[in-house]
């Protein structure tokens, strides 16, 4: 009687290591294949150098590298334009107004969530929702339908330009595939469907990425901004280049010596991919492309994270088996739910798992904390990297505008971001600072506008 319930302890406590011993050894694997230490860093940074190098010279690359024809503002730029601002789920329409002093004003707003069927389906429909959105926007807030506007296009996909209103769409990203668009001018398709809606009053004057847009947004009252970051559903950056480091580039003799470039660094493709990385891709539209965004951006997080907790449940390691099938559906985990584990929300509890141990709660937040850390430390880097290209020696102080929900709201992201710009810039990370540049993508592209019709106050 009393030998019974110690062999029984026994066992109890055997198979609790055993089972903690596999569950510790499953969390360290985690954090292994997760991890980006410093030497990846420094191995990342000589490689985006390389791939820039190539991008910039018209060479084979990962990195685009594509001149967006604009160079940053004075300050001065001043007027009204309209903004269409296409790039995620919702397409905006704005009214933006510039007052020559460096201060800029959204006096009006539209915004409308594109549905599926129009994100996958014809370029034409695409392209005459876009259209419709701005005519609602005109109707809606009163404008003067016989009186014309400047309208600058934010177009947040990776598009070669030409010129500062003409641009081809290379590849969709971030999910959307309407046909009939890549190869495109995209610009000329917009003006198509301003045709089509019967709206005349209407010049689409620029063409801007919404990194170009952040960049613009910040340069405008801050001379010292020289780069853009979007760390949003996607994730991209721009800077400002001397035009004779862009030997793809005839320089025609404006008298202008720097030009925005765009690299479309979420295709970045020489960073080490991990199994969950790679199932990701493999189920993606675009498997094999932006292999960088889909590692670090408000896109892929989510499923990222819904991927390991399959592998955890299947290992022992989180809840139980019967739960495997409430995250069997792809996309069921978003950034957001993840960003809330992160600030120590219940994450589970979303799920319906209201009873679910301690244990379990812990460890979504660890997996949350465990990709998060490494999406930061790989967007650090590539900042870094950028950084370093511009000026090798930190001569300059050098200000990053840095628009999106994953620099915004995700908790410790940019505490992260700093983190590694300290270990591996030392006292130098100083000389960058990160500021949050809000509606880039609308103010900005009317700050490219601007630029581009040399329209400046005194
Ligand atoms: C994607 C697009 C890029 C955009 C970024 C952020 O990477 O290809 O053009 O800047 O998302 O929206």
């Amino acid at each position: 009687m009393v030998v019974y319930p110690i062999i029984t302890t026994r066992h109890a406590i055997g198979h609790f290591m055993q089972g903690n011993a596999q569950t510790i050894e499953q969390w360290s694997r985690l954090e292994r294949v997760f991890s980006f230490s410093v030497s990846d860093a420094r191995k990342l940074i000589t490689c985006f150098h390389e791939e820039m190098k190539c991008g910039l010279a018209g060479q084979a690359s990962s990195l685009k590298m594509i001149p967006c024809y604009v160079r940053r503002p004075t300050g001065l730029e001043c007027g009204s334009y309209l903004a269409l601002d296409l790039g995620g789920t919702n397409l905006r329409v704005l009214a933006v107004e510039l007052d020559g002093r460096g201060g800029a004003n959204i006096s009006a707003v539209s915004r409308f969530v594109i549905p599926e069927p129009v994100m996958h389906g014809s370029g034409e429909a695409l392209f005459d929702f876009l259209a419709d959105g701005v005519l609602l926007f005109l109707e809606k807030h009163g404008y003067n339908l016989r009186q014309n506007h400047d309208l600058a296009f934010t177009f947040s996909f990776p598009v070669e330009q030409s010129a500062i209103n003409v641009g081809i769409l290379l590849n969709w990203t971030k999910g959307f595939t309407a046909f009939g668009v890549e190869g495109k001018d995209v610009v000329a398709l917009l003006r198509e469907a301003l045709v089509r809606k019967n709206i005349k009053n209407i010049s689409v004057t620029a063409l801007a990425n919404d990194t170009t847009g952040t960049l613009m947004t910040k340069s405008y009252d801050d001379a010292s901004c020289d780069m853009g970051v979007i760390l949003g559903t996607g994730t991209n950056a721009c800077y400002s280049e001397n035009l004779h480091r862009i030997p793809k580039y005839s320089v025609s003799d404006d008298g202008e010596r720097e030009m925005v470039v765009n690299l479309e660094w979420g295709n970045f493709d020489k960073v080490e991919m991990n199994g969950y990385d790679q199932e990701l891709d493999r189920a993606t539209r675009n498997a094999g492309l932006q292999r960088m965004e889909k590692m670090v951006s408000g896109m892929y997080l989510g499923e990222l994270a819904r991927l390991v907790i399959l592998d955890m449940i299947d290992n022992g390691c989180l809840l139980q088996k019967k739960h495997r099938y409430i995250f069997e559906r792809e996309y069921s985990v978003t950034t957001e739910l993840l960003s809330q584990a992160a600030g120590g929300e219940d994450f589970l509890a979303g799920f319906g798992l209201e009873n679910a141990t301690d244990h379990d709660r812990e460890a979504a937040v660890r997996i949350s904390h465990i990709i998060s850390r490494r999406a930061a430390r790989i967007a650090g880097t590539a900042i870094a990297a950028v950084v370093t290209w511009m000026d090798a020696g930190f001569e300059r102080h050098h200000t990053v505008a840095v628009d999106g929900s994953l620099f915004e709201k995700f908790p410790g992201f940019r505490t992260n971001i700093l983190h590694i710009l300290q270990e591996l810039l030392g006292d130098s990370a100083e000389k960058i600072a990160l500021c949050p540049a809000a509606d880039g993508s609308g103010i900005g592209a009317a700050i490219v506008a601007a630029v581009a019709s040399g329209r400046s106050g005194s």
